[in-house]
């Protein structure tokens, strides 16, 4: 490794498991201090010390654990360098008149109000350090090329593609960069067999992705490491699809 990310204090939200837990052992490996913020105390608590990184319980839905967060961050490492909204949720793929109010209140708190929250509480907290930052938002391909049975969690997903780029262009002046990562659909992480429905479904799927797979927690790890290196200083505002060509 080349520790690109040497000296870096990095969040990383549902780091307890799948693109999360690859994430978090990335940065790791990079030189970054990690440490992972998720609302399963056990495996989170388990893969913190796997991984030799922090863990701290934080539902990203609560604003309360997003400034408990920034406090244990803050006692821990006197700084954050780079946040990781990869926390993320969805319903079976499903018709669209089947969701419930349920279901999509759920998927906008966990995959929009929790985005609003981290900028909300940690955007002031860079400022003020004055040292700049780099927010990585986990949105999808769904968000850039939606497909039917996911309509309310592609618009969460399209709904912080746009305000990552937003936020971009406002914070750029305190060199406070915001990206998003787009993965194409993975293949055994937890949200997978929700978003393929069920799993002859599979076979059809990766016959779209032109490279031939479904995107790997190390795909999407590599692009994060990079976008938050000094290799990528004057990237901000853009949503790079991680997906074998599958936007193309
Ligand atoms: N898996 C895929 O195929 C795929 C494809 C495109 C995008 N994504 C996105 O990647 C991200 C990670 O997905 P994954 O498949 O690794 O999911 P996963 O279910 O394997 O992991 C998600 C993690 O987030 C945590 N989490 C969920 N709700 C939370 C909350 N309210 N507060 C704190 N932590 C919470 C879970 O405990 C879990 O550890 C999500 O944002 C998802 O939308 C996944």
């Amino acid at each position: 490794m080349s520790g690109k990310l040497s000296g870096k204090v990095a969040i990383v939200t549902g780091g307890a498991g799948g693109f999360g837990k690859g994430i978090a052992e990335k940065f790791t490996q990079e030189g970054a201090q990690v440490i992972i913020a998720d609302f399963v105390e056990e495996a989170g608590q388990k893969t913190a010390s796997e991984l030799k990184c922090e863990f701290q319980r934080c539902n990203v839905t609560s604003r309360q654990d997003w400034e408990s967060l920034v406090k244990f961050a803050d006692e821990k490492f006197g700084k954050i360098d780079i946040v990781i909204n990869n926390a993320g949720t969805t319903y079976r793929n499903k018709p669209t008149n089947d969701v419930t109010d349920e279901d999509f209140d759920k998927v906008f708190a966990v995959n929009v109000k929790a985005i609003y929250y981290s900028a909300n509480v940690i955007v002031p907290y860079m400022q003020k350090k004055g040292n700049g930052g780099s927010f990585v938002t986990i949105a999808s391909t769904a968000g850039i090329r939606p497909r039917p049975g996911l309509t309310w969690y592609n618009a969460s997903k399209a709904a912080v593609i746009n305000a990552t780029k937003t936020m971009a262009v406002e914070y750029a002046k305190d060199n406070i960069r915001f990206n998003s990562v787009c993965p194409v659909v993975g293949l055994n992480t937890g949200l997978s067999d929700l978003f393929l429905g069920k799993p002859e479904n599979e076979k059809i799927f990766m016959a779209s992705v032109p490279l031939g797979r479904g995107s790997t927690p190390k795909d999407i790890a590599n692009a994060c490491a990079f976008l938050c290196s000094s290799e990528a200083d004057f990237l901000t505002g853009i949503d790079l699809p991680v997906d074998g060509g599958r936007c193309v």
